[in-house]
């Protein structure tokens, strides 16, 4: 049945993929190709645009010839991508008028701190369920208006339109008809508000953003518009924000349920039903999906922004390791962490901190560490942050943890999944399907075009492939969560 195949595009941080799932979500072909990294400055990072348009068109041929199919094969295309990255491009054109300032860019540090004095750092919160960061969209659209030459102006004539990923993905796709985001990719742009699912006025006149920029706000899953090239004639049937596709592709649709990914950076969603929950301990309220006409469902979200990247600098900065799979093997050539703490505020601290003036420390060093304890430290630092946004978690929610259902790239690393289920002392679980973030816009394009029936149908497919269990002393884990929180207040006002 050749029209049982969905394809979902992952635009991500560091790379974009196309996977094709059959009908029983199985994978036919991956296709994944790197975006350079733009570090103008310190604690700036950019990606050009354009050159992720051409990736995205890449991986889609790519995958398809692959799977040895046709674009008129698919019975739709499902979109995520890395959330908050900005991007302004001319609308006649099509070119950006800037690189992308990406999600992990603190630039905007300083008009954080200015807003927050003007306005209060609560005004946005009970709108938008985020805090003043840098971490979201708004800021960096204020950003390009106020130091791009001539940009401000000429989105005041209405030339220019700002998009995430998933806009400017959608957008090209469509060869320039259609502009629209998605309510999860709108709800960490800082300027909507959660309860109507619209832009908010009152903020954008705040942050000084005019309309015309901005796209319609659709539901994550409906038909957006047929696609032209490469996908030609293949509805564009769901679009998420990778970490919202992630917690549906682990199909966590009942209130209570949780799933952590492990990439660049680290996403703990926990879905919390028909109603946005407040946090009172730093973590993010947000949309979690919603599916056509149906009403949304919220999650609470505590983000890390540090994990996988860690792996990639020591591998490309302190050429400790040549690929990342090694850093494991180069972690169990110490049996611990030789008495080593890492702190990776490369981008300030996130949750449950919300530190933009925290920058990365290493304490703890004496002359008996070497690289091996550094790689450990990396790699529990990864635990330990996971530990603190599951006790924000259990505070806000009074709900105990019982088990974790992960996914991403460093699930392949058993030593880091080990230490998980050791800091949290509760089991890890991954799925058969690690690729959850595809496997939830394929599924969600899959149920609006009719190749899956409903969400049963899609729960029955979630398999459990690995399960760990704690494991360590629970005096071990106090101690190394005491030592952690101690390096995280020298972290803490780093920046002046
Ligand atoms: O909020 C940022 C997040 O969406 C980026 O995810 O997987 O591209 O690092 P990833």
């Amino acid at each position: 049945m050749t029209d049982r195949f969905v394809a979902a595009i992952d635009q991500g941080t560091t790379s974009t993929r196309c996977i094709v799932f059959d009908a029983d979500s199985r994978i036919r072909a991956v296709e994944q190709r790197e975006h350079r990294q733009i570090f103008p400055r310190p604690g700036w990072v950019e990606h050009d645009a354009g050159q992720i348009w051409e990736r995205v068109q890449q991986v889609v041929a790519g995958a398809l010839a692959q799977a040895g199919l046709r674009a008129a094969d698919l019975a739709a295309v499902g979109i995520t991508n890395q959330r908050e990255t900005t991007v302004l491009w001319d609308r006649a054109t099509g070119r950006p008028v800037h690189h992308a300032l990406v999600w992990q860019d603190t630039r905007t540090e300083h008009l954080c701190a200015e807003l927050a004095r003007e306005h209060g750092r609560d005004r946005f919160a009970a709108a938008t369920g985020l805090p003043l960061a840098s971490y979201f969209s708004g800021p960096k659209i204020r950003w390009l208006l106020d130091h791009v030459p001539g940009v401000r102006e000429r989105a005041e004539r209405g030339e220019l339109l700002f998009g995430t990923m998933d806009t400017w993905v959608i957008w090209n796709l469509t060869g320039g008809a259609v502009h629209v985001t998605d309510v999860t990719n709108a709800s960490r742009t800082m300027l909507m508000d959660l309860r109507t699912l619209d832009w908010d006025e009152t903020i954008l006149a705040a942050f000084g953003i005019p309309c015309s920029l901005l796209p319609e706000i659709r539901s994550s899953a409906e038909v957006y518009g047929t696609a032209t090239g490469v996908l030609d004639g293949v509805p564009i049937a769901a679009a998420l924000g990778d970490q919202q596709a992630a917690l549906f592709g682990q199909t966590c649709f009942a209130a209570g349920d949780a799933k952590s990914t492990y990439g660049t950076g680290s996403f703990l969603l926990l879905n919390t039903g028909g109603e946005p929950v407040r946090s009172r301990h730093g973590l993010l309220t947000t949309v979690g999906y919603r599916l056509g006409a149906d009403a949304p469902v919220y999650a609470l979200e505590g983000s890390i922004a540090n994990t996988g990247s860690l792996t990639q600098w020591l591998r490309d900065k302190l050429g400790l390791i040549s690929t990342a799979a090694e850093i494991e093997t180069l972690a169990l050539s110490e049996p611990d962490n030789g008495g080593l703490y890492l702190v990776p505020a490369f981008s300030g601290l996130f949750a449950p901190h919300w530190r933009p003036d925290a920058r990365g420390v290493v304490v703890g060093l004496t002359g008996f560490a070497g690289k091996g304890h550094l790689a450990r430290a990396v790699l529990e630092a990864t635990a330990f942050q996971t530990r603190e946004v599951v006790d924000a978690m259990v505070l806000d929610s009074g709900v105990a943890l019982k088990s974790l259902k992960v996914d991403g790239g460093m699930t392949a690393n058993n030593l880091l999944m080990q230490t998980i289920a050791d800091m949290l002392d509760a089991p890890v679980m991954r799925p058969f399907v690690s690729e959850t973030t595809c496997l939830g816009a394929a599924h969600a394009a899959g149920l609006v075009t009719g190749v899956w029936p409903d969400l049963d149908a899609l729960r029955a497919e979630w398999r459990r492939a690995a399960e760990w269990t704690p494991r360590l002393d629970a005096r071990v884990r106090d101690r190394m969560m005491r030592k952690y929180g101690k390096a995280v207040e020298l972290a803490k006002g780093w920046v002046d």
